[in-house]
C-alpha cells in the first residue's frame, strides 16, 4: 500500500488531510453501508417531510443525506448544509445540482452556527458530534435555530460497541480497548443521543439503532475495508497516541491483513438515531 491510498482517521480536520480526495471518497463509500442506508431511510420515514420546509443539515459532509430530503421538500423547500471542511462543501455543491429546491452548501462551524434564530423547521446532524470538541455547544446551537414547532433528528456512531476479530485476542483486545476509548473526543455519544436533545428542551419521539458488520475484506485490493479507516491509519494514530511502538507498526497491519486473506476478519460497529420534537409542555 503506498502512503497516497490511505487518510488519517477522522474528521475532524478534513482539510488537512494529505489525502484528501482518499477522505472524500471513503466519506462516500460509507454512504453505502447497510446500516447508514437503514438508518437514513428510518430518518427519512420519521421525519415525512413536506412541500416548502427549511432543512438545515450540520456538517453535512458530501450532502448526499441532505439531497435525498430535499426530494420531499417540493419546489419551494430550502436546504442549507453546513460544514466545516471546503474539501466536503466544495464536494457537496457539485452534488447539487439536480437538486429539486433552493440548496446551499456552506462552511460552517457547527458549535456557532451563523444562522438566525428560529429559522428552520428541521436540523438534522449525523455523524459529526462524534468529532467535536465540545458537541453540547453544537446541539444548543441547533436548538436556538430550530423553529417552536421544530424538529430535531441525530445519527451518530457509538464506539464502546465496536469489536474486531482478527484470529488473534491480544490484538484484537488492543485496538478494542483504544477504539473503545474516548480521548478527548466524545466517540462514544451515540448512546447519550436522547440525553443531549432533553438538556436543550428536546423530547426524542422515536429512535433506532443499525450495525454494520465487515467481512471478506481483500487488502491487496482496496487499503481498508469499504467506507472504513484503512489499518494503517489506525496503527500511525495508535502510535501516535502512544499506544503502539512504531517498530510493531508493520507487524500490526500485516496481523490484520494476513486474517483478512484467510477470512479470518471481521469487524462491527453501532450506530445510533433519534428523532425529537421540541418538548413545549413546560
Ligand atoms: C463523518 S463526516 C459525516 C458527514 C455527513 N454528515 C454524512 O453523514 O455523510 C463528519 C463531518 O463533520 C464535519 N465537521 C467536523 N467538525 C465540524 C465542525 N466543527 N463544524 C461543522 N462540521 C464539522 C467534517 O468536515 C465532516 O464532513
Amino acid at each position: 500500500m503506498s502512503s497516497g491510498e490511505t487518510h488519517g482517521l477522522g474528521y475532524h480536520r478534513v482539510d488537512g488531510d494529505p489525502n484528501v480526495a482518499v477522505l472524500l471518497a471513503t466519506m462516500s463509500a460509507t454512504a453505502e453501508l447497510d446500516a447508514i442506508r437503514e438508518l437514513r431511510q428510518w430518518e427519512r420515514s420519521q421525519l415525512r417531510l413536506g412541500p416548502g420546509l427549511r432543512l438545515l443539515d450540520v456538517g453535512c459532509g458530501l450532502g448526499e443525506a441532505a439531497l435525498a430530503l430535499a426530494q420531499d421538500l417540493g419546489a419551494g423547500g430550502d436546504v442549507v448544509g453546513i460544514d466545516r471542511s471546503a474539501e466536503m462543501v466544495r464536494a457537496a455543491g457539485a452534488n447539487a445540482r439536480s437538486a429539486p429546491c433552493r440548496v446551499r452548501f456552506v462552511v460552517g462551524d457547527a458549535c456557532a452556527l451563523d444562522l438566525a434564530d428560529e429559522s428552520f423547521d428541521v436540523v438534522r446532524c449525523e455523524r459529526t458530534l462524534q468529532w467535536l470538541a465540545d458537541p453540547t455547544a453544537a446541539i444548543a446551537e441547533m436548538a436556538r435555530v430550530a423553529r417552536p414547532h421544530g424538529r430535531m433528528s441525530l445519527i451518530d456512531t457509538d464506539w464502546s460497541t465496536f469489536a474486531i476479530d482478527v484470529a488473534d485476542d491480544v490484538l484484537a483486545a488492543r485496538v478494542r480497548t483504544a477504539m473503545r476509548t474516548e480521548r478527548g473526543r466524545p466517540s462514544n455519544i451515540g448512546r447519550r443521543l436522547s440525553d443531549l436533545v432533553r438538556d436543550v428542551g428536546f423530547e426524542t419521539i422515536a429512535s433506532r439503532e443499525a450495525t454494520h458488520t465487515w467481512t471478506s475484506w481483500n487488502p491487496h485490493e482496496s487499503p481498508a475495508p469499504s467506507g472504513c479507516f484503512s489499518m494503517r491509519s489506525l496503527a500511525d494514530d495508535l502510535v501516535e497516541r502512544g499506544e503502539l511502538a512504531a517498530e510493531e507498526c508493520d507487524a500490526f497491519v500485516e496481523t490484520i491483513h494476513a486474517a483478512a486473506l484467510r477470512n479470518e476478519f471481521s469487524m462491527t460497529l453501532t450506530m445510533f438515531a433519534v428523532v425529537a420534537a421540541r418538548d413545549n409542555r413546560s
